[in-house]
């Protein structure tokens, strides 16, 4: 069902964790299934994401859409992030079963919302990046689980 891809970024996600003084946070929740996963960017001055992490309450392929997505963010800057879309990730991981597709919106999500937090905090416009819609503020979740 899942490719080997998955099944890796699964049992050994990378970049599981959290950034402290992040230059951008994001936390989302999925409609479709009450999942929640968090979002973290470290952005240099260049604009270049120098590190990403994230924190999920969510299912095995929120961890593997979430692993991969961090490791494609890193190193581009933030115009550039915005090509991580969910299909990107899907396509780096050799595809989701259809009925998984919806949890690779929760890293597409959570990395605009960092970024929204990063562009707001520093008064800069992302082309193309348009606020969350379901941004989740701090104290919001019932219950918060690390990965
Ligand atoms: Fe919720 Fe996958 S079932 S993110």
């Amino acid at each position: 069902m899942y490719t080997e891809k998955v099944m890796d970024h699964f049992e050994h996600p990378r970049n599981v964790g959290e950034i402290e003084n992040a230059s951008g946070v994001g936390t989302v929740g999925n409609a479709k299934c009450g999942d929640i996963m968090r979002m973290y960017l470290d952005i240099d001055e260049d604009g270049i994401i120098r590190d990403c992490k994230f924190k999920t309450f969510g299912c095995g392929a929120a961890v593997a859409t979430s692993s991969m997505a961090t490791e494609l963010v890193k190193g581009k800057n933030v115009q550039d992030a915005l090509l991580v879309t969910n299909k990107a990730v899907m396509e780096a991981l050799d595809g989701l079963p259809p009925v998984k597709v919806h949890c690779s919106l929760l890293a597409e999500e959570a990395i605009h919302a960092a970024l929204w937090d990063y562009a707001g905090k520093h008064g800069i416009e992302i082309e193309g990046l348009v606020k969350p819609k379901s941004d989740i503020h701090e104290g919001e979740e019932a219950e918060e689980e690390e990965y």
